[in-house]
């Protein structure tokens, strides 16, 4: 079965069919800016925009956003426009678009992909994807079942959100070396094994992909490892969260 996954970011929303049963992209993914002024009409236009790039009528569609999510509601606007709080922006797509909507967390949906193909395969105990971009986002498995909607990233640090101390935007944003960076994030890192004691540690988000400069400086008493399907995660945790849906009904 093929659904279209939508990844939703700050810079950018991407787009691919996804086979689900082997996690694939069925074809290139497609790729168009986030609107300056991300509200959720300019946003939710954009969406429309990949669904029609993609002939995708009638179909289901999992989109990931950067934001607390609950029954399609969006909670949160940590990096996104703040007109997005309230609105339902599963209802919002659905009328855009006309096909049936899966909304969830950015980091969840790319937990859900890495647990299903990528790095947690198989993972049992606790594991916790953290997704290293703008903001930090995380996601929490329990013998690979999401407790959705952690926010480990406005975890207070030094009296600060953690991601506004360790993101990998601040990092480039502050010109910081990968060392110092590196000690930003195990101060981040020791406080959520304090608090969960989890058993790996999946990290993601673009900055993944130079992960020899970094994950050697990391101290942990869990493992951590690096996310494996790079920039693909949201696209294919989305689809796989829709697939879910479809099965429940
Ligand atoms: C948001 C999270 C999101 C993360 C990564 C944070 O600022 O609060 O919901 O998952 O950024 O995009």
């Amino acid at each position: 079965m093929e659904i279209l996954g939508i990844d939703i970011g700050g810079s950018g929303i991407k787009g691919a069919p996804v086979n689900i049963e082997t996690g694939q992209l069925v074809t290139e993914r497609y790729r168009i800016e986030t609107p300056t002024l991300s509200t959720p009409d300019a946003v939710a236009n954009s969406v429309a925009q990949i669904v029609h790039h993609f002939h995708w009528n009638d179909q289901p569609i999992g989109c990931t956003f950067p934001a607390v999510i609950k029954q399609g509601v969006v909670y949160t606007a940590a990096n996104i426009d703040k007109s997005w709080i309230g609105t339902n922006g599963e209802s919002l797509i659905r009328q855009k678009t006309a096909c049936s909507v899966t909304l969830l967390n950015d980091a969840d949906a790319a937990g859900i992909a890495e647990m299903q193909f990528g790095a947690g395969k198989g993972q049992s105990g606790v594991v916790i994807m953290l997704t290293l971009g703008t903001g930090i986002g995380s996601a929490i498995f329990v013998d690979g079942k999401l407790l959705p909607n952690t926010e480990f990233g406005h975890l207070q640090i030094r009296g600060k959100d953690a991601e506004h101390r360790a993101s990998s935007r601040v990092r480039t944003e502050k010109n910081l070396g990968w060392k110092k960076w590196a000690t930003r994030l195990n101060e981040f890192l020791e406080q959520m094994e304090a608090l969960f004691f989890p058993d790996l540690f999946i990290i993601g988000g673009g900055v993944s992909r130079k992960q020899e400069y970094f994950l050697p400086l990391l101290k942990t008493r869990a493992e951590i490892v690096p996310a494996q399907m790079r920039n693909q995660a949201g696209i294919i945790g989305a689809a796989l969260a829709a697939s879910v849906n479809i099965n429940k009904f």
